[in-house]
């Protein structure tokens, strides 16, 4: 029998759980209420959406992780959600030594930031970037998207480390909130499109309001 030797301290381990929460939480909830607000304002869309949960789990079936993998548009929805809102404006990074990349010098030591924001809303590589159009990012186009124009999540050895995790989760909650409610824009729900915060995770600028409704008789299908 050999000794159990503990990788991380107690210590390690509350510093690494702290990260989570402070990387996992905003993110999450910011991702989830573009989401819905996507959805509210795009009836078409969400009605397509749950006619595709409907199908795959028939009388509210819950979802599990391994079915997730066949529902396609929901995969759509957040990626074109997360093109419009990635939740994370900009990643940055630090030269380590000098470098030429497209003809700009780049010295050792400098701080490079990728604007994520403007990339995913950039016209030379998004027809009309401003449009919700899930479709982007089907099957037949999505291989043709630039990996380093489209990273929500970042890129490299040290992209997000949650990302796995957050898409399912995601989808879990996109799932279970569809199959039982619609949502839809109100009073309250203010502008649309929505205004948008300039912090450092991107957040809509006013809480977001929208009317929930049961989808147990209420929703009109035709
Ligand atoms: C929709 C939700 C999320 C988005 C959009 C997001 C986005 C990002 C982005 C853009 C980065 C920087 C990557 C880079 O520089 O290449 C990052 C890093 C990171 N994320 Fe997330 N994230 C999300 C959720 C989460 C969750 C739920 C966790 C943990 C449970 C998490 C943990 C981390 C960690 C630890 C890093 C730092 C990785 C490193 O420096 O090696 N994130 N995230």
């Amino acid at each position: 029998m050999s000794n159990l030797v503990l990788a991380l301290s107690d210590l390690e381990m509350v510093a690494q759980s702290i990260t989570f929460i402070l990387a996992g939480y905003e993110t999450t909830s910011n991702a989830l209420s573009f989401i819905m607000h996507t959805l509210a304002t795009h009836p078409d869309v969400q009605k397509k959406l749950q006619h595709e949960i409907d199908a795959v789990l028939p009388n509210k079936a819950p979802a599990t992780c391994n079915g997730l993998g066949e529902r396609e548009y929901l995969d759509m929805v957040i990626d074109e959600t997360l093109r419009l809102y990635p939740v994370a404006a900009k990643i940055s990074r630090l030269s380590k030594k000098d470098a030429e990349i497209n003809g700009v010098f780049i010295p050792q030591n400098t701080k490079v930031a990728v604007p994520l924001f403007l990339l995913h809303q950039d016209a030379e590589y998004w027809p009309e970037p401003e449009k919700f159009c899930p479709e982007r990012f089907s099957k037949e186009n999505k291989d043709r998207i630039n990996p380093y124009v489209y990273m929500p999540f970042g890129n490299g050895p040290r992209n997000c480390l949650g990302m796995r995790f957050v898409l399912i989760n995601m989808k879990l909650a996109v799932v279970k909130v569809l199959q039982n409610f619609s949502v839809q824009p109100c009073e309250e729900t203010g502008e649309i499109p929505l205004k948008l915060s300039k912090e450092l995770i991107v957040s809509p600028e006013k809480l977001i309001v929208l009317k929930v409704i049961s989808r147990d008789g209420a929703i009109n299908e035709g």
